[in-house]
Protein backbone atom coordinates (compact mmCIF):
# COMPACT_ATOMS: atom_id res chain seq x y z
CA UNK A 1 0.00 0.00 0.00
CA UNK A 2 1.47 3.30 -1.08
CA UNK A 3 2.34 5.88 1.98
CA UNK A 4 1.58 9.64 1.64
CA UNK A 5 2.94 12.99 2.91
CA UNK A 6 0.00 15.37 3.37
CA UNK A 7 0.74 19.25 2.57
CA UNK A 8 -1.75 21.68 3.73
CA UNK A 9 -1.83 24.57 1.50
CA UNK A 10 -4.94 27.08 2.43
CA UNK A 11 -7.89 25.58 2.73
CA UNK A 12 -6.50 22.28 0.64
CA UNK A 13 -4.90 19.02 1.54
CA UNK A 14 -2.49 17.52 -1.07
CA UNK A 15 -1.56 13.64 -0.74
CA UNK A 16 2.03 12.98 -1.93
CA UNK A 17 3.17 9.46 -2.33
CA UNK A 18 6.15 8.34 -0.72
CA UNK A 19 8.83 6.11 -2.39
CA UNK A 20 11.05 3.62 -0.40
CA UNK A 21 14.55 2.24 -1.50
CA UNK A 22 15.87 -0.35 -0.45
CA UNK A 23 18.04 0.07 1.80
CA UNK A 24 15.02 2.00 3.50
CA UNK A 25 16.01 5.75 2.04
CA UNK A 26 12.62 7.81 1.83
CA UNK A 27 11.18 10.28 -0.76
CA UNK A 28 8.56 12.18 -1.10
CA UNK A 29 7.66 11.59 -5.27
CA UNK A 30 6.66 14.98 -5.76
CA UNK A 31 6.46 14.93 -9.84
CA UNK A 32 2.99 15.88 -10.01
CA UNK A 33 3.41 18.59 -7.30
CA UNK A 34 3.09 21.46 -10.11
CA UNK A 35 0.46 19.76 -11.88
CA UNK A 36 -1.44 19.47 -8.93
CA UNK A 37 -0.60 22.36 -6.75
CA UNK A 38 0.61 25.28 -9.05
CA UNK A 39 3.80 24.98 -6.99
CA UNK A 40 7.56 23.94 -7.38
CA UNK A 41 10.29 23.08 -4.91
CA UNK A 42 13.55 24.97 -4.30
CA UNK A 43 16.50 23.44 -3.66
CA UNK A 44 19.75 25.00 -4.05
CA UNK A 45 22.76 22.71 -4.98
CA UNK A 46 19.81 19.45 -5.34
CA UNK A 47 20.98 18.97 -1.69
CA UNK A 48 17.72 17.43 -0.60
CA UNK A 49 16.53 16.40 -4.08
CA UNK A 50 16.39 12.99 -5.68
CA UNK A 51 17.33 12.98 -9.36
CA UNK A 52 16.40 9.69 -10.14
CA UNK A 53 16.09 6.21 -9.02
CA UNK A 54 19.25 4.00 -9.08
CA UNK A 55 20.12 0.59 -8.43
CA UNK A 56 23.89 0.91 -9.10
CA UNK A 57 25.62 2.88 -5.45
CA UNK A 58 24.48 3.03 -2.38
CA UNK A 59 26.25 5.14 0.10
CA UNK A 60 25.16 6.30 3.84
CA UNK A 61 26.37 9.45 4.84
CA UNK A 62 26.48 9.43 8.49
CA UNK A 63 27.85 5.53 8.59
CA UNK A 64 30.11 6.23 5.95
CA UNK A 65 29.10 3.01 3.91
CA UNK A 66 29.72 2.75 0.31
CA UNK A 67 28.35 0.29 -2.11
CA UNK A 68 28.96 -0.81 -5.69
CA UNK A 69 25.63 -2.88 -6.59
CA UNK A 70 25.25 -4.10 -3.16
CA UNK A 71 29.29 -4.71 -2.82
CA UNK A 72 31.04 -3.01 -0.03
CA UNK A 73 33.62 -0.74 -1.54
CA UNK A 74 36.44 -2.36 1.11
CA UNK A 75 35.97 -6.23 0.04
CA UNK A 76 35.92 -4.62 -3.88
CA UNK A 77 39.20 -2.82 -2.93
CA UNK A 78 41.16 -5.59 -1.09
CA UNK A 79 39.90 -8.33 -3.78
CA UNK A 80 38.85 -7.23 -6.99
CA UNK A 81 40.79 -5.55 -9.78
CA UNK A 82 39.42 -2.05 -11.44
CA UNK A 83 38.42 -4.06 -14.51
CA UNK A 84 36.57 -6.82 -13.22
CA UNK A 85 34.87 -3.76 -10.76
CA UNK A 86 34.40 -1.57 -14.08
CA UNK A 87 32.56 -5.03 -15.36
CA UNK A 88 30.41 -4.90 -12.19
CA UNK A 89 29.46 -1.53 -12.22
CA UNK A 90 28.06 -1.55 -15.73
CA UNK A 91 26.65 -4.82 -16.09
CA UNK A 92 25.22 -5.20 -12.43
CA UNK A 93 27.03 -8.49 -11.71
CA UNK A 94 30.00 -10.13 -10.92
CA UNK A 95 31.17 -11.51 -14.34
CA UNK A 96 32.46 -14.78 -14.36
CA UNK A 97 35.94 -16.42 -15.59
CA UNK A 98 34.56 -16.36 -19.16
CA UNK A 99 32.86 -12.87 -19.58
CA UNK A 100 35.92 -11.22 -18.01
CA UNK A 101 38.32 -12.86 -20.41
CA UNK A 102 35.77 -11.66 -23.31
CA UNK A 103 35.46 -8.26 -21.23
CA UNK A 104 39.79 -8.23 -21.60
CA UNK A 105 39.70 -9.49 -25.25
CA UNK A 106 37.66 -6.03 -26.31
CA UNK A 107 39.17 -3.50 -24.19
CA UNK A 108 42.57 -5.28 -25.79
CA UNK A 109 40.82 -5.19 -29.37
CA UNK A 110 39.83 -1.16 -28.76
CA UNK A 111 42.76 0.33 -27.07
CA UNK A 112 44.33 1.65 -29.75
CA UNK A 113 43.78 5.26 -30.43
CA UNK A 114 43.35 6.99 -34.55
CA UNK A 115 46.77 8.16 -35.24
CA UNK A 116 44.70 11.21 -36.39
CA UNK A 117 44.00 12.12 -33.01
CA UNK A 118 48.14 13.00 -32.06
CA UNK A 119 47.50 15.67 -34.54
CA UNK A 120 45.14 17.12 -32.03
CA UNK A 121 47.38 16.97 -28.67
CA UNK A 122 50.47 18.54 -30.54
CA UNK A 123 48.09 21.21 -31.45
CA UNK A 124 47.14 21.99 -28.02
CA UNK A 125 49.12 25.25 -25.86
CA UNK A 126 52.26 23.25 -23.91
CA UNK A 127 50.70 24.61 -20.49
CA UNK A 128 46.60 23.27 -21.50
CA UNK A 129 45.38 21.45 -18.33
CA UNK A 130 45.29 17.62 -19.33
CA UNK A 131 41.56 17.84 -17.70
CA UNK A 132 40.55 20.53 -20.53
CA UNK A 133 42.33 18.27 -23.45
CA UNK A 134 40.90 15.36 -22.17
CA UNK A 135 37.40 16.57 -22.42
CA UNK A 136 38.05 17.84 -25.37
CA UNK A 137 39.54 14.09 -26.97
CA UNK A 138 36.86 12.56 -25.62
CA UNK A 139 33.86 14.59 -27.32
CA UNK A 140 36.10 14.27 -30.29
CA UNK A 141 36.07 10.69 -30.12
CA UNK A 142 32.85 10.71 -31.72
CA UNK A 143 33.99 12.19 -34.90
CA UNK A 144 36.45 9.37 -35.30
CA UNK A 145 34.03 6.62 -34.70
CA UNK A 146 30.98 7.24 -36.05
CA UNK A 147 27.60 6.00 -35.06
CA UNK A 148 26.73 1.94 -35.93
CA UNK A 149 23.27 1.26 -37.01
CA UNK A 150 22.45 -1.74 -34.87
CA UNK A 151 22.12 0.13 -31.03
CA UNK A 152 23.29 -2.73 -28.62
CA UNK A 153 25.96 -2.90 -30.45
CA UNK A 154 26.98 1.00 -30.76
CA UNK A 155 26.17 0.88 -26.92
CA UNK A 156 28.92 -1.67 -26.13
CA UNK A 157 31.54 -0.93 -28.70
CA UNK A 158 31.15 2.71 -27.30
CA UNK A 159 31.28 1.81 -23.90
CA UNK A 160 34.48 -0.37 -24.50
CA UNK A 161 36.24 2.04 -26.27
CA UNK A 162 35.89 4.28 -24.18
CA UNK A 163 37.07 2.62 -21.71
CA UNK A 164 40.24 1.46 -23.06
CA UNK A 165 41.14 4.71 -24.92
CA UNK A 166 41.02 7.23 -22.51
CA UNK A 167 43.78 5.02 -20.31
CA UNK A 168 45.57 5.47 -23.65
CA UNK A 169 44.58 8.88 -24.52
CA UNK A 170 45.71 10.26 -20.79
CA UNK A 171 49.14 8.62 -21.30
CA UNK A 172 49.64 9.90 -25.10
CA UNK A 173 48.74 13.33 -24.09
CA UNK A 174 51.07 12.88 -20.93
CA UNK A 175 54.26 11.46 -23.69
CA UNK A 176 53.17 14.52 -25.92
CA UNK A 177 53.60 17.08 -23.29
CA UNK A 178 56.87 16.11 -22.36
CA UNK A 179 57.95 15.92 -25.80
CA UNK A 180 58.75 12.52 -25.72
CA UNK A 181 57.28 9.69 -28.26
CA UNK A 182 53.86 7.87 -27.44
CA UNK A 183 54.27 4.35 -26.26
CA UNK A 184 51.17 1.98 -27.25
CA UNK A 185 49.21 -0.39 -25.45
CA UNK A 186 50.13 -4.12 -24.85
CA UNK A 187 48.06 -6.64 -25.27
CA UNK A 188 49.93 -8.82 -22.91
CA UNK A 189 49.60 -6.20 -19.83
CA UNK A 190 46.32 -5.59 -18.20
CA UNK A 191 44.45 -2.85 -17.69
CA UNK A 192 46.76 -0.67 -14.97
CA UNK A 193 49.85 -1.95 -15.64
CA UNK A 194 49.22 -1.56 -19.48
CA UNK A 195 48.47 2.42 -18.08
CA UNK A 196 51.64 2.64 -16.29
CA UNK A 197 53.44 0.97 -19.23
CA UNK A 198 52.31 3.52 -21.55
CA UNK A 199 52.90 6.73 -19.21
CA UNK A 200 56.58 5.81 -17.96
CA UNK A 201 57.92 3.20 -20.84
CA UNK A 202 60.79 4.81 -22.24
CA UNK A 203 63.43 3.59 -24.66
CA UNK A 204 66.45 4.93 -22.16
CA UNK A 205 64.74 3.75 -18.80
CA UNK A 206 62.37 0.29 -19.48
CA UNK A 207 59.64 0.64 -17.02
CA UNK A 208 60.00 -2.12 -14.34
CA UNK A 209 56.07 -3.22 -13.37
CA UNK A 210 55.79 -3.58 -9.78
CA UNK A 211 53.01 -5.34 -8.66
CA UNK A 212 52.26 -3.14 -5.17
CA UNK A 213 52.38 -0.27 -7.40
CA UNK A 214 49.55 -1.69 -9.93
CA UNK A 215 47.82 -2.91 -6.76
CA UNK A 216 47.59 0.27 -5.23
CA UNK A 217 46.21 2.06 -9.32
CA UNK A 218 43.67 -0.62 -9.17
CA UNK A 219 42.66 0.26 -5.71
CA UNK A 220 43.00 3.92 -6.81
CA UNK A 221 40.46 3.40 -9.75
CA UNK A 222 38.33 1.27 -7.69
CA UNK A 223 37.69 3.75 -4.86
CA UNK A 224 36.84 6.59 -7.35
CA UNK A 225 34.80 4.08 -9.75
CA UNK A 226 31.05 5.64 -8.54
CA UNK A 227 29.81 7.62 -6.31
CA UNK A 228 26.14 8.02 -7.31
CA UNK A 229 24.30 11.21 -8.11
CA UNK A 230 27.53 13.83 -7.51
CA UNK A 231 28.38 16.44 -9.95
CA UNK A 232 29.87 15.24 -12.50
CA UNK A 233 27.42 12.06 -12.97
CA UNK A 234 24.37 14.45 -12.69
CA UNK A 235 26.25 16.10 -15.29
CA UNK A 236 26.54 13.07 -17.57
CA UNK A 237 23.06 12.19 -16.44
CA UNK A 238 21.66 15.78 -17.45
CA UNK A 239 23.40 16.05 -20.93
CA UNK A 240 23.03 12.49 -21.82
CA UNK A 241 18.79 13.14 -20.83
CA UNK A 242 19.02 15.28 -24.21
CA UNK A 243 19.78 12.11 -25.62
CA UNK A 244 23.32 13.42 -27.01
CA UNK A 245 25.53 10.58 -27.98
CA UNK A 246 27.90 9.05 -24.80
CA UNK A 247 31.21 10.82 -25.76
CA UNK A 248 29.30 13.83 -24.89
CA UNK A 249 27.70 13.01 -22.24
CA UNK A 250 31.08 11.44 -20.86
CA UNK A 251 33.16 14.64 -21.74
CA UNK A 252 31.02 16.68 -20.00
CA UNK A 253 31.53 14.88 -16.52
CA UNK A 254 35.05 15.29 -17.21
CA UNK A 255 34.52 18.79 -17.42
CA UNK A 256 32.79 18.94 -13.92
CA UNK A 257 34.66 16.87 -12.26
CA UNK A 258 37.64 19.38 -13.35
CA UNK A 259 36.48 22.24 -10.84
CA UNK A 260 37.94 21.99 -7.66
CA UNK A 261 35.11 21.13 -5.15
CA UNK A 262 34.97 18.40 -6.92
CA UNK A 263 37.63 15.81 -8.27
CA UNK A 264 39.97 18.91 -9.04
CA UNK A 265 39.98 18.66 -5.47
CA UNK A 266 43.38 16.07 -5.47
CA UNK A 267 45.49 18.68 -7.09
CA UNK A 268 44.70 21.36 -5.10
CA UNK A 269 45.52 19.31 -1.94
CA UNK A 270 48.94 18.80 -3.16
CA UNK A 271 48.87 22.36 -4.06
CA UNK A 272 47.58 23.24 -0.54
CA UNK A 273 50.22 21.63 1.23
CA UNK A 274 52.82 22.73 -0.92
CA UNK A 275 52.27 26.38 -0.07
CA UNK A 276 52.12 25.53 3.61
CA UNK A 277 55.39 23.70 3.17
CA UNK A 278 56.81 26.95 1.15
CA UNK A 279 55.78 29.31 3.86
CA UNK A 280 57.71 27.46 6.67
CA UNK A 281 55.24 24.45 7.27
CA UNK A 282 53.47 26.38 9.73
CA UNK A 283 49.43 24.57 9.40
CA UNK A 284 47.85 27.06 11.81
CA UNK A 285 47.42 30.23 9.89
CA UNK A 286 45.29 28.01 7.21
CA UNK A 287 43.00 26.42 9.88
CA UNK A 288 42.36 29.76 11.05
CA UNK A 289 41.93 31.02 7.73
CA UNK A 290 40.02 27.72 6.59
CA UNK A 291 37.78 28.81 10.03
CA UNK A 292 36.86 32.32 8.73
CA UNK A 293 33.52 33.00 7.26
CA UNK A 294 34.98 36.48 5.52
CA UNK A 295 38.05 34.27 4.14
CA UNK A 296 36.67 32.19 0.94
CA UNK A 297 39.94 29.35 1.66
CA UNK A 298 38.96 25.90 2.46
CA UNK A 299 40.83 23.21 3.91
CA UNK A 300 40.46 20.87 0.23
CA UNK A 301 40.33 17.14 0.95
CA UNK A 302 37.80 17.84 4.40
CA UNK A 303 34.12 18.14 4.02
CA UNK A 304 31.73 16.50 1.95
CA UNK A 305 28.12 16.86 0.58
CA UNK A 306 27.12 13.37 1.82
CA UNK A 307 29.77 12.06 4.08
CA UNK A 308 29.00 14.15 7.61
CA UNK A 309 31.93 11.13 8.69
CA UNK A 310 35.19 10.00 7.63
CA UNK A 311 34.83 9.29 3.94
CA UNK A 312 35.09 5.26 3.88
CA UNK A 313 37.58 5.36 0.79
CA UNK A 314 40.20 8.35 2.40
CA UNK A 315 40.80 5.33 4.98
CA UNK A 316 41.92 2.91 2.32
CA UNK A 317 43.41 5.56 0.52
CA UNK A 318 45.47 6.58 3.42
CA UNK A 319 46.80 2.87 4.49
CA UNK A 320 47.82 2.25 0.95
CA UNK A 321 49.93 5.20 1.19
CA UNK A 322 51.38 4.41 4.33
CA UNK A 323 52.27 0.54 2.43
CA UNK A 324 53.49 2.14 -0.95
CA UNK A 325 55.68 5.15 0.88
CA UNK A 326 56.99 2.36 2.98
CA UNK A 327 58.10 -0.37 0.53
CA UNK A 328 59.88 2.25 -1.65
CA UNK A 329 61.45 3.87 1.48
CA UNK A 330 59.93 6.93 -0.06
CA UNK A 331 59.85 10.41 2.80
CA UNK A 332 57.44 12.45 1.18
CA UNK A 333 57.14 15.85 3.47
CA UNK A 334 53.93 16.27 2.11
CA UNK A 335 52.18 12.88 4.08
CA UNK A 336 53.82 14.31 7.37
CA UNK A 337 51.83 17.51 6.91
CA UNK A 338 48.75 15.73 5.72
CA UNK A 339 48.77 14.11 8.64
CA UNK A 340 49.59 17.10 11.08
CA UNK A 341 46.58 18.79 8.94
CA UNK A 342 44.11 15.96 9.37
CA UNK A 343 44.96 15.60 13.50
CA UNK A 344 44.93 19.46 14.06
CA UNK A 345 41.60 19.92 12.24
CA UNK A 346 39.76 17.07 13.61
CA UNK A 347 39.77 18.42 16.97
CA UNK A 348 38.93 21.77 16.59
CA UNK A 349 35.27 22.77 17.41
CA UNK A 350 34.65 24.21 13.93
CA UNK A 351 35.78 21.02 11.81
CA UNK A 352 33.86 18.64 14.62
CA UNK A 353 30.58 21.23 14.57
CA UNK A 354 30.51 21.06 10.96
CA UNK A 355 31.44 17.47 11.01
CA UNK A 356 34.44 17.99 8.16
CA UNK A 357 36.69 14.76 7.78
CA UNK A 358 39.02 13.87 5.27
CA UNK A 359 37.60 12.72 1.72
CA UNK A 360 39.05 10.67 -1.10
CA UNK A 361 41.39 13.30 -2.31
CA UNK A 362 43.04 13.85 0.88
CA UNK A 363 45.53 11.14 0.80
CA UNK A 364 45.49 10.17 -3.02
CA UNK A 365 47.39 13.20 -4.19
CA UNK A 366 50.22 11.22 -2.01
CA UNK A 367 49.47 7.71 -3.04
CA UNK A 368 49.40 9.16 -7.23
CA UNK A 369 53.20 11.52 -6.45
CA UNK A 370 54.25 7.79 -4.89
CA UNK A 371 53.51 6.00 -8.50
CA UNK A 372 55.12 8.71 -10.17
CA UNK A 373 51.96 10.59 -11.25
CA UNK A 374 52.62 14.51 -12.05
CA UNK A 375 49.89 16.66 -9.96
CA UNK A 376 48.47 18.01 -13.14
CA UNK A 377 47.45 14.73 -14.26
CA UNK A 378 45.70 13.68 -10.60
CA UNK A 379 42.22 14.94 -11.94
CA UNK A 380 42.75 12.57 -15.01
CA UNK A 381 43.23 10.00 -12.47
CA UNK A 382 39.83 10.17 -11.15
CA UNK A 383 38.53 10.32 -14.49
CA UNK A 384 39.43 7.45 -15.86
CA UNK A 385 38.69 6.09 -12.43
CA UNK A 386 34.86 7.51 -12.22
CA UNK A 387 34.03 6.34 -16.10
CA UNK A 388 32.51 3.04 -15.58
CA UNK A 389 30.42 4.68 -12.93
CA UNK A 390 29.41 7.37 -15.40
CA UNK A 391 28.69 4.68 -17.92
CA UNK A 392 26.44 2.89 -16.14
CA UNK A 393 24.61 5.79 -14.63
CA UNK A 394 24.21 7.10 -18.56
CA UNK A 395 22.92 3.66 -19.70
CA UNK A 396 20.51 3.27 -16.63
CA UNK A 397 19.08 6.63 -17.45
CA UNK A 398 18.62 5.30 -21.07
CA UNK A 399 16.80 2.45 -19.93
CA UNK A 400 14.55 4.08 -18.08
CA UNK A 401 11.31 3.67 -18.71
CA UNK A 402 10.30 6.86 -16.73
CA UNK A 403 13.35 9.26 -18.37
CA UNK A 404 12.78 12.65 -18.75
CA UNK A 405 14.39 15.02 -20.22
CA UNK A 406 16.54 17.26 -17.67
CA UNK A 407 14.65 20.57 -17.21
CA UNK A 408 14.55 22.55 -13.68
CA UNK A 409 12.61 25.08 -12.77
CA UNK A 410 13.19 28.41 -11.28
CA UNK A 411 11.85 31.03 -9.46
CA UNK A 412 12.58 34.26 -11.29
CA UNK A 413 13.64 37.06 -9.07
CA UNK A 414 14.06 40.01 -11.68
CA UNK A 415 12.48 43.24 -12.77
CA UNK A 416 8.41 42.89 -13.89
CA UNK A 417 8.11 43.56 -17.70
CA UNK A 418 8.82 47.34 -19.11
CA UNK A 419 9.79 48.61 -21.84
CA UNK A 420 12.23 48.38 -24.48
CA UNK A 421 14.25 52.26 -23.96
CA UNK A 422 15.83 53.56 -27.31
CA UNK A 423 19.86 54.30 -26.71
CA UNK A 424 19.70 58.05 -26.96
CA UNK A 425 17.12 58.16 -24.20
CA UNK A 426 19.03 56.01 -21.53
N1 LIG B 1 36.97 23.91 4.87
C1 LIG B 1 36.36 24.81 5.67
N2 LIG B 1 35.02 24.91 5.81
C2 LIG B 1 34.27 24.05 5.12
C3 LIG B 1 34.84 23.08 4.25
C4 LIG B 1 36.24 23.03 4.16
N3 LIG B 1 36.82 22.14 3.37
N4 LIG B 1 33.84 22.37 3.68
C5 LIG B 1 32.70 22.86 4.15
N5 LIG B 1 32.95 23.88 5.01
C6 LIG B 1 31.97 24.65 5.79
C7 LIG B 1 31.32 25.75 4.95
O1 LIG B 1 32.04 26.95 5.04
C8 LIG B 1 29.95 25.83 5.58
O2 LIG B 1 30.05 26.55 6.78
P1 LIG B 1 28.80 27.39 7.37
O3 LIG B 1 27.64 26.44 7.42
O4 LIG B 1 29.27 27.84 8.72
O5 LIG B 1 28.57 28.51 6.38
C9 LIG B 1 29.64 24.37 5.93
O6 LIG B 1 30.90 23.75 6.13
C10 LIG B 1 28.86 23.63 4.88
O7 LIG B 1 29.55 23.81 3.64
P2 LIG B 1 28.81 23.74 2.24
O8 LIG B 1 29.72 24.28 1.21
O9 LIG B 1 27.44 24.32 2.34
O10 LIG B 1 28.62 22.19 2.16
P3 LIG B 1 28.62 21.34 0.87
O11 LIG B 1 27.93 20.10 1.18
O12 LIG B 1 28.10 22.10 -0.29
O13 LIG B 1 30.20 21.15 0.66
C11 LIG B 1 32.16 20.46 -0.39
C12 LIG B 1 30.79 20.05 0.15
C13 LIG B 1 32.89 19.21 -0.82
C14 LIG B 1 31.94 21.38 -1.62
C15 LIG B 1 32.96 21.24 0.70
O14 LIG B 1 33.10 20.43 1.85
C16 LIG B 1 34.32 21.72 0.20
O15 LIG B 1 34.38 22.77 -0.45
N6 LIG B 1 35.41 20.94 0.48
C17 LIG B 1 36.73 21.25 -0.04
C18 LIG B 1 36.85 20.76 -1.48
C19 LIG B 1 36.98 19.26 -1.55
O16 LIG B 1 37.77 18.64 -0.83
N7 LIG B 1 36.22 18.66 -2.48
C20 LIG B 1 36.30 17.21 -2.73
C21 LIG B 1 35.05 16.48 -2.32
S1 LIG B 1 35.30 14.71 -2.33
C22 LIG B 1 35.54 14.32 -3.98
C23 LIG B 1 34.26 14.27 -4.72
O17 LIG B 1 33.52 13.30 -4.53
O18 LIG B 1 33.99 15.18 -5.50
Amino acid sequence: MTDFVKLTYGDKIYRLPVVVGSEGEKAIDISKLRQETGFITLDPGYANTGSCKSNITFMDGEKGILRYRGIPVEQLAEHSTFKETAYLLINGELPTQKQLNQFSVLLNDHSLVHEDMQFFYLNFPRASHPMGILSSMVNALRSFYPELQNLEEEINITVTRLLSKVRTMAAMSYKIARGHKVVYPRPDLMYCANFLNMMFDSPVRPYIIDEDVVKALNVFWILHADHEQNCSTSAVRLVGSARVNLYAAISAGIAALWGPLHGGANQAVIEMLTEIAETGGNIKPFIERAKDKNDPFRLMGFGHRVYKTYDPRAKIMKKMCDKLLSKFNIHDPLLDLAQELEAVALKEDYFIEHNLYPNVDFYSGIVLRAIGIPTNMFTVMFAIGRLPGWIAQWKESMDDPHWKLGRPRQIYTGPLERGYVPIHHR
